[in-house]
């Protein structure tokens, strides 16, 4: 273990999980290099934050005049940035997501979203859907259940929660129509016998489940919900923290579904690294919430909220080059499919693309062996991928935006010879 890995695992706490030990130097782009000067592609994007690639300049450059004029105001005094990264988010959600506030963390921005949403309906029940995952803390801990890990030595978590099936159509061995009438029909028995409608203050979806197994929703399943809240006064609650900021190639996941949020938790990729997230309602909802009910030190701070002015202005121009990306990746992965029996299901939105690897495709039995296989071969040969679902099978593959078409190409090119090579493997 080098020196710095001992520093490291002497000081910090072990329950962070780091994917490599990679002694980062610098980044710039899509490439980071470590402290030798070898060097890597990050198709993990810091975990599904630096859509615009590490330290775009003309982010670094909103930060650094932020940083040279005002550093902090912790809701003290009122400041530029923060109106104007607010407006942005107006221009580029739906109209009817009009005001909204910031916080710190994808997590934060999901509690607080809840909490509108319970205040201002005076409802403390919450629905959330299996496989989901919305952060960390105490609050959100309890919405997630991509994986039962995440919540294990933390029971009990909070009351009012009730889970039930997000459709996973491949896993199900179903067509998507079915898995959508499956959930369904869950979410109806779930009002008959556990809980009525009129207890529940939101419904809580991604509408692509990332960490889960990235599993965009069917359209119908989100129309249908949409129906169930209108009927039901329940706010309709997206967290679109993963699938926000042009990883789906719109600005958001939602604009690929005509079923519109009443509320919408923003994060990761809002400011391409610098710590920020937000979330948004009408005006009539989070006007009605009052003043002091929730707060924050740290949300909104004045150079994240620049950084972020910055991301969304530059981001406009790259939409169309990420759509061309997703259409060639699709391609490739689906000609992958042809000719690797591994791959069991390519599915997604945009650049954010799931590739499902299993045993064999009769039984879908998930293998996260052959992931790990491949990533070892992608991060020997300077590539950095990440996987997603509870059994770690699913190549979680999100280059950043601004990926060229030659190095998509390469990247790609890693997968498929990963691929080969597992298969020829004599297992
Ligand atoms: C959909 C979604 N919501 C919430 C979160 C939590 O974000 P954070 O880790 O910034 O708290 C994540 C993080 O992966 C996420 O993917």
């Amino acid at each position: 273990m080098s020196d710095f890995l001992s520093r490291h695992n002497d000081v910090l706490a072990p329950v962070l999980a780091f994917d490599t030990d990679i002694h980062a130097a610098k980044a710039e782009g899509i490439w980071i290099t470590d402290v030798d000067g070898k060097r890597w592609a990050d198709f993990a994007c810091g975990t599904a934050v630096t859509n615009l690639g590490h330290n775009h300049p003309a982010v670094l450059e909103a930060a650094h005049r932020q940083l040279g004029s005002l550093v902090h105001s912790g809701c003290i005094v009122r400041y530029d940035s923060i109106v104007e990264a607010a407006e942005r988010l107006r221009a580029i959600t739906p109209p009817g997501i009009e005001k909204f506030s910031f916080a710190n963390s994808g997590a934060e921005a999901v509690e607080a979203a809840v909490k509108l949403a319970k205040h201002t309906t005076g409802r403390q029940g919450v629905i959330a859907f299996r496989g989901a995952f919305h952060g960390r803390t105490m609050g959100s801990v309890t919405y997630t259940t991509s994986n039962a890990k995440y919540r294990d030595g933390y029971h009990p978590v909070l009351g009012s929660v009730f889970v039930t099936p997000y459709p996973h159509p491949y896993r199900w061995g179903m067509t998507e129509d079915e898995a959508t009438d499956l959930s369904l029909n869950e979410l109806r028995m779930m009002f008959k016998h556990v809980v009525t409608p009129k207890n529940i203050a939101c419904i809580l979806i991604e509408p692509v489940q990332g960490e889960g197994g990235y599993y965009p929703a069917p359209a119908r399943f989100l129309d249908a919900l949409r129906e169930m809240a209108d009927e039901h006064g329940i706010k309709l609650l997206y967290d679109e923290v993963q699938s926000g900021f042009g990883r789906t190639a719109e600005w958001f996941a939602l604009d690929h579904y005509d079923a519109k949020p009443d509320i919408m938790a923003m994060g990761k990729g809002i400011a391409n690294g610098l710590p920020l997230s937000a979330y948004g309602s009408s005006r009539e909802t989070i006007d009605a919430w009052p003043r002091g009910a929730h707060g924050t030190t740290y949300g909104g701070n004045p150079v994240s909220t620049a950084a972020s002015v910055a991301v969304i202005d530059t981001m406009e121009g790259l939409l169309p080059h990420a759509r061309e990306l997703s259409k060639r990746a699709f391609e490739r992965f689906s000609e992958m499919a042809d000719s690797h029996p591994t791959i069991g299901d390519v599915r997604g939105l945009g650049l954010m693309i799931g590739v499902e690897l299993v045993t064999d495709r009769e039984s879908r039995t998930p293998d996260a062996k052959a992931f790990s296989h491949v990533e070892k071969h992608a991060f020997d040969r300077e590539l950095i991928i990440i996987n997603c679902g509870p059994d770690a099978n699913v190549i979680r593959f999100i280059p950043p935006l601004i990926t060229t078409r030659e190095e998509l190409d390469w990247s790609l090119d890693l997968v498929d010879e990963g691929l080969t090579s597992w298969e020829s493997q004599d297992r």
